[in-house]
């Protein structure tokens, strides 16, 4: 699925429509250059999962937490992390963690860690605007894009 936002709040209410529809284990991939709006559609995922905190970029904490309910929200930023450091992290541990909806922006270094079946998000700029590119790696992947597209 491929979706043009034309604005930075149109981003914002395309995550909030996407968090709605995320629970526990769910495991979001965002792949796109430097202000391509991966924390933008962070934001808008936090709000729509029920989370009332401040989202900021997580580039140097290297991991955020949001409280969302019952759940947790780890949200993550991979772009200083090396190969050899993401050990360190606790990438195990957030994706194990079943009331726990993991999002990471420049999620390649973390690869190994995530399970088969994401939510994989390639982000782009284009005239006007950025667009999002929805690709399932599974079947509950496909289902989130299925609700989505009709959300
Ligand atoms: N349609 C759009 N969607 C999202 N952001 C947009 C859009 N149009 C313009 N922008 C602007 O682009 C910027 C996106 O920044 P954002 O921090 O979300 O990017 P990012 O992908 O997280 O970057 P980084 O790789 O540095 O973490 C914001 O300043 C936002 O206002
Ligand atoms: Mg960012």
């Amino acid at each position: 699925m491929v979706i043009t936002t034309r604005s930075e709040t149109q981003t914002v209410a395309l995550g909030r429509r996407l968090g709605r529809l995320l629970k526990g284990w769910d495991v979001v991939c965002l792949y796109g250059n430097l202000g391509s709006g991966k924390t933008t559609l962070v934001r808008g995922l936090a709000s729509g999962a029920g989370s009332k905190n401040h989202v900021t970029s997580p580039t140097f904490a290297l991991a955020r937490l949001y409280r969302a309910g019952r759940r947790t929200i780890y949200h993550l930023d991979l772009y200083r992390v090396a190969a050899d450091q993401t050990r360190d992290i606790g990438l195990e541990e957030f994706v194990s963690d079943p009331r726990g909806i993991c999002v990471v922006e420049w999620p390649k270094v973390g690869e190994v860690y995530y399970p088969k079946d994401r939510l994989v998000v390639k982000l782009d700029h284009v005239r006007g605007g950025r667009r999002l590119k929805f690709a399932a790696k599974g079947p509950r992947s496909r289902e989130i894009i299925r609700r989505l597209e009709v959300a």
